[in-house]
């Protein structure tokens, strides 16, 4: 019997081509992991030094993401969170921007992403899921971001939270 020739099926199984293929497929993978990688990549934070301190609603203003230390400050339920670490979420353009330097409590509770310029909210119109949604917020940011301070009603004074003062803790 006379001997086949080899069929395109023969030639694309062979081992010189299953070996090629393999080559090809790893390094189509390859670039495109390395593809992903970079895109990934977040731009360094340079660090900021901790801040602990007792703000007003007008100080606390000037930390929305635009001095140029570029701290983010916001509050809830009267306590100052520093949320720099999130910028890309309350920084100049990110999505969150509204709450930046500012009283997020009324809008965190009611699901809208904005916050009034009063001098003092003192949100005691929001109802008990909005209260609830409030202290939710809270929580997270607590397990999340460093405490700055309190957020002072018009006449309350600062604590002092140097090293050796009583009053250094939060209450
Ligand atoms: C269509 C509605 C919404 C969508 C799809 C959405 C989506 C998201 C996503 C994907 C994140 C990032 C989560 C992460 O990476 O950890 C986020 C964060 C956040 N969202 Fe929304 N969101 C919505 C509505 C709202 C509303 C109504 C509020 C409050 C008024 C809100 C407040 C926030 C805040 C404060 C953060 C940042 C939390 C942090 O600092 O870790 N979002 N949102």
């Amino acid at each position: 019997m006379a001997d086949t020739e080899p069929t395109f099926w023969d030639d694309l199984t062979s081992p010189v081509n299953i070996v090629l293929m393999s080559i090809i497929v790893y390094l189509v993978y390859k670039i495109i992991k390395s593809h992903f990688e970079t895109v990934e990549v977040p731009p360094p934070t340079p660090e900021i030094p901790k801040l602990r301190k007792d703000m007003t609603v007008a100080e606390l203003r000037q930390y929305d993401g635009t001095n140029a230390e570029g701290r983010v400050l916001l509050a809830v339920n009267g306590i100052i969170f520093d949320v720099t670490r999130g910028k890309r979420f309350y920084g100049p353009g990110g999505p969150y921007s509204a709450f930046a330097g500012k009283d997020a409590t009324r809008g965190l509770a009611t699901g809208e992403v904005a916050a009034g310029d009063k001098d003092w909210d003192d949100v005691s119109d929001l109802t008990p899921d909005e209260v609830a949604s409030a202290k939710e917020w809270e929580d997270q940011f607590k397990e999340k971001y460093d405490i700055v301070g309190r957020l002072l009603r018009p006449g309350e004074t600062p604590k002092n939270y140097d090293e050796d003062s009583e009053d250094k803790k939060l209450q």
